[in-house]
């Protein structure tokens, strides 16, 4: 029996196999590597010394998916595979529709034939929206997402509840995810974004080991203590075991849960580059810009039900994930790539 992952090779995902690797469980990884690089499961094998199947499949080829259900007895899918730029997906919707929902629609169908009715979904605390307030609550309502790629994650989830509604022997476990940061403690696998990244925290690493001159902190005139933005943000190796935790539950129990995965604690802008800063002894320079459309003020997360009914919560700080983050970084400037 084996849990089948789908985007593997991905920042969360190769953080998730090393840890269902670490639990004792058989995995089976499929990938596109649109965003990744199969280097990634390689490292994964070298960090465990385990050994499992990496298979490039696109999660859109139905037949493809056929032969790899039909190949290994899988009896959970933990679905990663999905295309995640907030600025591209408002250029590209129709891809990023199309990837992420058609390729979730035609996942699912497969896994029907299989007769595989186990899933744990990545999905996002942006499906929060704007007008909730913090901490965000699961049973919250969900909705006002500001961006194409934020609306496909919308759209998977009521897909998998209206699923669950309709056939009671499916199990689903929506995981809505705060700001994922920090790397294995190896230094072996990390967040490789393609380009000028996009997201916080490579781009202070990457300011960190010379390849940006500065960061740009969009705006400070947020009704938040010091005036710029407070995110949840949660280390990746938390995050990875909190699908082990998932995915237990989900094995045993039928229907569609929600969770989020996060700290409960809300850190600004300054105080992560402060962090930064203190846990590696490295000065980050910066200039405030105006504020980056779509952005809100405050996300973080209500972390209750995620411990009172997983048994998860999350162990390591901000310093960790900033220390692992940098250890990634410095080791692989260029990602995958050297
Ligand atoms: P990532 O880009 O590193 O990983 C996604 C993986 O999916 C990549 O390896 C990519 O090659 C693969 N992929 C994309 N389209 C595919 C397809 N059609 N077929 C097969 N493989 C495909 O991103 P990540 O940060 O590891 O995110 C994993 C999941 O978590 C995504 O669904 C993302 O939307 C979600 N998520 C991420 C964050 C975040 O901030 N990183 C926050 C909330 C939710
Ligand atoms: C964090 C804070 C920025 C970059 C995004 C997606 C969300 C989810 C996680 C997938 C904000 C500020 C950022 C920079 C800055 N992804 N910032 N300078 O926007 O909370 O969430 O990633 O589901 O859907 O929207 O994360 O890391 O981009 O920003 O000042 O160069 O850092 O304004 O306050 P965000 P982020």
């Amino acid at each position: 029996m084996a849990i089948l992952i789908t985007g593997g090779a991905g920042f969360i995902g190769s953080h998730t196999c090393v840890e269902m690797l670490e639990a004792g469980k058989e995995i089976v990884v499929i990938d596109n590597y649109a965003n990744s690089s199969p280097k990634a499961c390689e490292r994964v094998k070298a960090i465990t010394g385990k050994d499992f199947p990496y298979i490039e499949c696109d999660i859109r080829d139905e037949e493809k998916l056929n032969k790899v259900f039909a190949s290994y007895k899988i009896d959970a899918v933990v679905h990663f595979a999905g295309l995640k730029a907030v600025g591209e997906s408002c250029v590209k919707p129709v891809e990023y529709y199309d990837n992420n929902v058609g390729g979730t629609l035609t996942l699912l169908k497969a896994m029907k034939s299989a007769g595989v009715k186990t899933m744990i979904f990545s999905s996002s605390a942006t499906v929060y929206g704007g007008e909730n307030p913090v901490p965000f609550k699961e049973d919250m309502k969900i909705g006002g997402t500001t961006n194409p790629y934020g609306t496909t994650k919308l759209f998977i989830e009521n897909i998998l509840t209206d699923l669950c509604k309709a056939d009671k022997d499916w199990s689903v476990s929506l995981l809505r995810y705060f700001n994922p940061i920090g790397a294995h403690e190896s230094g072996m696998i990390g967040e490789a974004p393609n380009g000028t990244p996009n997201n916080l925290m490579p781009y202070i690493a990457q300011v960190a080991v010379g390849k940006l001159k500065q960061l740009s902190v969009y705006g400070n005139d947020y009704n938040t203590p010091d005036g710029t933005g407070v995110r949840d943000y949660i280390h990746v190796v938390d995050l990875a075991k909190g699908h082990v935790f998932a995915c237990n539950r989900a094995l045993s129990v039928k229907g569609c849960e929600i969770y989020n995965l996060g700290t409960g604690r809300g850190v600004s802008v300054l105080d992560l580059i402060k962090a930064f800063e203190s846990a590696n002894g490295i000065k980050i320079p910066y200039v405030v810009v105006p504020r980056r459309p779509g952005d809100i003020d405050v996300s973080y997360a209500d972390v209750s039900k995620a411990l009172n009914v997983l048994g998860w919560k999350t162990e390591k700080s901000a310093e960790d994930a900033c220390r692992d983050s940098w250890n990634w970084q410095k080791n692989n400037p260029n990602g995958y790539d050297n």
